[in-house]
């Protein structure tokens, strides 16, 4: 048994590690400012005796005594990261600073929520572990993405040169019960139009494609790397391509929903196209997704109508 720290707990892929953690039988500190996180995603383990959760901002320094920690910190969605971009940068910075500083002096194994923005809008296709990526800047998603480049920086130095114990995870679209409704995420936006009956907004034409991975095989691959023994940063996501129009056509059928598709200018920065190479993933750690879009989608949907109700 561990004493664990998930920074980012209460939110929609933390909760999901936390209750993993706990049935693993690890005593799990869950440390959270509640920007996008809620208390109500830890109903299920809120009481248990291995658990406690803290009210902290990652940006200010962290002094608990733990033997792992998954840093998870950050808010992911592009509404709640570009509201106060600032602050996104700084958590991503300051955050991982605190979170290395606290991992060297305890000596502890210390895993970095990172993401497939690393590889902004990618000229390769699919993205392997070592392309350098392709990143505007100084663009509105620059906060979070070059936020993440940097803190994946910080933790390569604490490897050189403070020999820390590093995992790196490139974390591609997660999606599952838990999502915010209102946070602007293609499934979860999809889903809440689509059991509202509102129209379904696609940006740009809906050719553009991404890959979903369902948060359970998420939450498996991020346990199986802190397990490894590989400091190098892997992918995890599933390869499974779908366009937009796919998803929105497939989630309408789903939910027998009655709602049009609507059309609208695609942001700015958007990435064309999205898929992993889990090549590293299979080798390294083993790990692969297991869950069926329409399997995970149908959890989802599920969640989403007890929820709204
Ligand atoms: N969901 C995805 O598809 C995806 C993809 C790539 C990377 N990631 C990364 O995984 C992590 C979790 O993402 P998520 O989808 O669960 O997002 P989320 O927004 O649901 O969770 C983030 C959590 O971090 C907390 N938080 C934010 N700023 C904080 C701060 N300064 N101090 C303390 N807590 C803070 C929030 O309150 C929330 O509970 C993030 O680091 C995100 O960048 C997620």
């Amino acid at each position: 048994m561990s004493r664990v720290l998930v920074t980012g707990g209460a939110g929609f892929i933390g909760s999901h590690l936390c209750e993993r953690l706990i049935a693993d039988g690890h005593e799990v500190i869950c440390l959270d400012n509640f920007l996008t996180g809620r208390k109500a995603n830890l109903e299920s383990i809120a009481r248990h005796p291995r658990f406690e959760l803290v009210r902290h901002d990652v940006v200010e320094p962290l002094l608990l005594e733990v033997d792992e920690i998954y840093n998870l910190a950050c808010p992911a969605s592009p509404r709640h990261y570009q509201a106060n971009s600032v602050k996104t940068v700084k958590t991503n910075v300051l955050g991982a600073l605190h979170v290395l500083g606290a991992a060297k002096r305890l000596k502890a194994r210390v895993l970095q929520a990172s993401t497939s923005e690393v590889y902004g809008d990618p000229q390769v296709h699919p993205q392997p572990e070592d392309y350098w990526g392709h990143v505007n800047p100084i663009g509105t998603r620059a906060c979070y993405d070059e936020g993440k480049r940097v803190a994946e920086t910080l933790f390569y130095d604490y490897l050189r040169q403070h020999k820390l114990q590093i995992r790196v995870a490139r974390i591609f679209n997660t999606y599952g019960p838990r999502m915010l409704e209102n946070d602007g995420r293609v499934v979860s936006n999809f889903v809440v139009q689509a059991l509202r009956g509102e129209p379904i907004t696609i940006y740009g034409d809906g050719s553009q494609t991404r890959s979903f991975c369902f948060v359970d095989d998420l939450v498996e691959g991020l346990v199986r790397l802190m397990n490894s023994n590989c400091t190098e940063p892997v992918n995890l996501g599933n390869p499974a391509e779908y366009t937009i129009a796919d998803l929105a056509h497939k989630i309408v059928a789903m939910t027998s929903s009655k709602s049009r598709i609507d059309k609208l200018p695609l942001p700015a920065d958007d990435p064309r196209r999205r898929r992993p190479d889990i090549s590293r993933a299979k080798t390294v750690i083993g790990w692969q997704p297991t869950i069926a879009l329409e399997q995970g989608l149908g959890k989802t949907i599920a969640y989403f109508r007890e929820a709204m109700k």
